[in-house]
């Protein structure tokens, strides 16, 4: 057994719904592997319920998967939205969302994260809890975009954040996704708007919040 095994075994279970999606975005989704997966997938929803927030906003929904383990921990009468910009995924993920009784709190968007969030309006702008999983290029565009909508106390989480380590290999100075981690992460280091931690889970996932 390795460690991963044996982290995975030692946590709680996905529920059926999640286990569904997975299964079912390996089999039929280019890609699979950038579904948040079964220990991330907890860990979401224990920072979740730990925050219980009223909104989340998520940056790239893909199948689903990620947005039904956020939105286990809404405070009651709480919702989330999520965005995607690949509506080759919008029948997918309507399907994955009404699996769930959960399915009936979450928004979908379909379109360009930094559009949409643009666009959200001022009745839904109060989110206490952002997920970052779209276009890592984009990832110092999306801080700034979502910060005004974030209040002081409330939390980002950034995925991908280590990036399969590119983010210290020389190998990838010109690969425009480290480039565009490597910004967010030293951005995140200079900036006193926010305290941050990036936890080695997967793929890097950092805690931020917003201090002022
Ligand atoms: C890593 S996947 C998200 C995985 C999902 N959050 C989960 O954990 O199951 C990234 C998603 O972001 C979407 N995406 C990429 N660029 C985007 C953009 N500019 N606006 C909105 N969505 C985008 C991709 O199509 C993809 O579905």
């Amino acid at each position: 057994m390795t460690l991963e095994e044996y982290i995975s075994y030692h946590s709680s279970p996905e529920n059926d719904v999640l286990d569904a999606i997975t299964r079912d975005t390996h089999v039929h989704v280019l890609n699979p592997h950038m579904l948040s997966g079964h220990v991330q997938g907890r860990v979401l929803s224990m920072m979740s319920h730990m925050i219980r927030p009223k909104r989340i906003l998520e940056l790239g929904t893909f199948t689903g998967y990620s947005a039904l383990c956020l939105a286990e921990g809404l405070a009651e009468g709480g919702k989330l939205v999520t965005i995607e910009h690949n509506d080759e995924l919008e029948e997918t993920i309507r399907r994955n969302f009404a699996r769930s009784p959960l399915g009936e709190r979450i928004e979908l968007r379909i379109g360009d994260a930094k559009e949409v969030i643009s666009n959200l309006g001022f009745q839904i702008s109060n989110f206490d809890l952002v997920f970052m999983d779209a276009d890592k290029r984009e990832y110092c565009a999306y801080l700034e975009l979502v910060y005004p909508l974030v209040p002081v106390g409330g939390f980002i989480l950034a995925d991908n954040t280590l990036w399969d380590g590119h983010v210290i290999d020389p190998a990838y100075d010109k690969d425009k996704q480290t480039l565009g981690l490597r910004a967010f992460n030293d951005q995140l280091k200079e900036d006193d708007r926010f305290e941050q931690v990036i936890l080695p889970l997967r793929d890097g996932l950092t805690i931020i919040r917003k201090v002022k």
